[in-house]
């Protein structure tokens, strides 16, 4: 889709369709108010007669009027005036997407970026307009049979602006906007592939491909034999039961100068989660295949880095495996040594996102990052506690957790904070071993993270549990990309965006 900031209110430029908002008790919106007036008054008559109320969400699409020059007007229902904000502006404009992408209509005009919205300045406005209209166009890479059902006619957006200097911002904000879109699509591509396609292999292969689209990444992968020279025994161990040939996959991204310090995203890639030798429950073990979310999102926030070029430094480190039974299988009881020397009782081989994860994140310490943060889908009990609409967040690092919580808000994809500490990893305690993978049912998302903090001893280190977040489950079974956004965001901040 093609984004453009346009400052003609009049909607011309070959628009078939004008997107305009209405508050409630027919209190029109910028745009709609200037359209009102060359049609004369037909949207105030509609709110009066109570065929519009302006309630946040509803749409109504009206055929070409005498003296107007798109060739449909869209009316978006923006709510109360008095409580428009962020999430409001979110939601008009993703059911303005939905409701556009329904007709035959090629080019749109928003106007919902004029609307003021408490915080967001004319490039916030713009990213998020270029953010909503590309991830509603995404569609599920399936392998349906049969005729395709029709693809939307929409092309192309133009973004109403007040001035020539708004312009400038909003095309800046548009341009952040869809190469999020971007790496969100690639997360949600990776992780609604099945997986016998998508397998660790597959996901070296994607992370290639990122290297040979964008110069300025370069990707090293690591086999079986690899792994095995790094000492990395949990990640081994976990790799074991799988005829699948496991990945550590470092993508290496400069965007500026060597000596600045890189930030590290450290993704747990289980291509399919059955629990190994402690196998799950059958219902639902499907959705396991999103057990790799994490890879797919670090993966994606590179690729939105790459191509808005930020200047930071971005490392990202895949752990990418299948955990499955077999007569070679890691067992409950087994003790490996992990590649920070620490030996692991492995009580529960269905906790092998922090096997994984543990020599990953020891891994990350050769590049003397500045920050280092985990993603991953690593506990039900997250689920437990959050639901789906907060990502578990833990940290060392107060400042670091400050930062990724705003970012999460800025980007309406929210994290929120939960603890570490010694009184979880006492929970962790062996008899065989330094530690123990798992620590009973209580706080299960917190030992998970507790476990990990073991092994990030004087990094900034955060780690975020996305099992509730990265995807649905139900009738919308499918990747929601998350957390592309807030880690994107994040970076946006680091690389000096205002
Ligand atoms: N991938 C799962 C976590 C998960 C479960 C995510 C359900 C989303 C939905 C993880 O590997 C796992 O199995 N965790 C166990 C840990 C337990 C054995 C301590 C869990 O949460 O049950
Ligand atoms: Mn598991
Ligand atoms: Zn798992």
């Amino acid at each position: 889709m093609e984004f453009k900031a346009v400052v003609d209110l009049q909607a011309k430029g070959g628009a078939d369709c004008a997107v305009v908002g209405i508050y409630e008790q027919g209190d029109l919106g910028l745009g709609a108010a200037q359209i009102d007036a060359a049609i004369d008054g037909t949207l105030v008559k509609l709110c009066e007669s109570g065929d519009f109320t302006g309630r946040l969400g509803d749409t109504l699409l009206l055929p070409r009027a005498a003296g107007n020059t798109a060739t449909r007007v869209l009316l978006v229902g923006l709510g109360p005036r008095t409580s428009f904000g962020r999430k409001q502006y979110r939601k008009s404009l993703q059911a303005a997407a939905q409701a556009l992408a329904k007709t035959g209509a090629a080019h749109g005009v928003v106007f919902l970026s004029l609307e003021a919205v408490p915080d967001l300045d004319i490039l916030y406005r713009a990213r998020i307009v270029a953010e909503v209209f590309s991830v509603n166009a995404y569609k599920i890479p399936d392998l349906k049979t049969g005729p395709k059902p029709k693809t939307a006619a929409l092309a192309k957006i133009s973004v109403a602006v007040e001035s020539a200097r708004d312009a400038k911002a909003a095309s800046d904000g548009l341009t952040i906007g869809a190469a999020m879109a971007n790496g969100i699509a690639l997360a949600r591509d990776l992780a609604n592939l099945p997986p016998n396609v998508c397998t660790p292999a597959y996901l070296g292969k994607s992370a290639q491909t990122l290297a040979k689209q964008w110069p300025k990444v370069s990707t090293k992968l690591f086999d079986a034999a690899g792994i095995k020279t790094l000492k990395m025994g949990a990640f081994l161990a976990v790799t074991q039961g799988s005829d699948q040939p496991p990945r550590l996959i470092v993508c290496e991204y400069w965007g500026t100068k060597k000596s600045v310090a890189p930030i590290c995203l450290v993704g747990k890639g289980i291509t399919f989660d059955s629990g190994g030798i402690s196998l799950k429950d059958p219902p639902a073990m499907d959705e396991m295949k999103f057990d790799m979310s994490g890879a797919a999102a670090v993966l994606g926030a590179l690729r939105t880095v790459a191509e808005l070029a930020l200047p930071i430094n971005l490392v990202v480190i895949v752990a990418a495996a299948e955990n499955m039974p077999s007569g070679g299988a890691v067992k409950p009881s087994d003790i490996v040594t992990t590649m920070s020397g620490q030996t692991v009782e492995i009580l529960n081989t269905d906790a092998e996102g922090r096997l994984v994860l543990c020599d990953a994140l020891t891994y990350s310490r050769r590049f003397k990052p500045a920050t280092v943060i985990d993603v991953a889908t690593l506990t039900g009990a997250c689920i437990v506690a959050l639901g789906n609409h907060f990502s578990g967040l833990m940290s060392n690092d107060d400042g670091l957790s400050k930062e990724l919580l705003a970012a999460g808000v800025r980007a309406d994809d929210r994290a929120w904070a939960l603890p570490i500490g010694e009184e979880y990893v006492d929970q962790l305690k062996s008899n065989f071993a330094d530690i123990a993978n798992v620590g009973g049912r209580d706080g299960g998302a917190c030992t998970a993270a507790s476990f990990l903090s073991k092994f990030t001893k004087d990094l900034c280190w955060a780690h975020l549990d996305v099992a509730g977040t990265a995807w649905l489950g139900g009738a919308q079974k499918g990747s929601t990309g998350r957390p592309v956004p807030l880690l994107v965001d994040f970076l946006l901040q680091r690389a000096g965006a205002k």
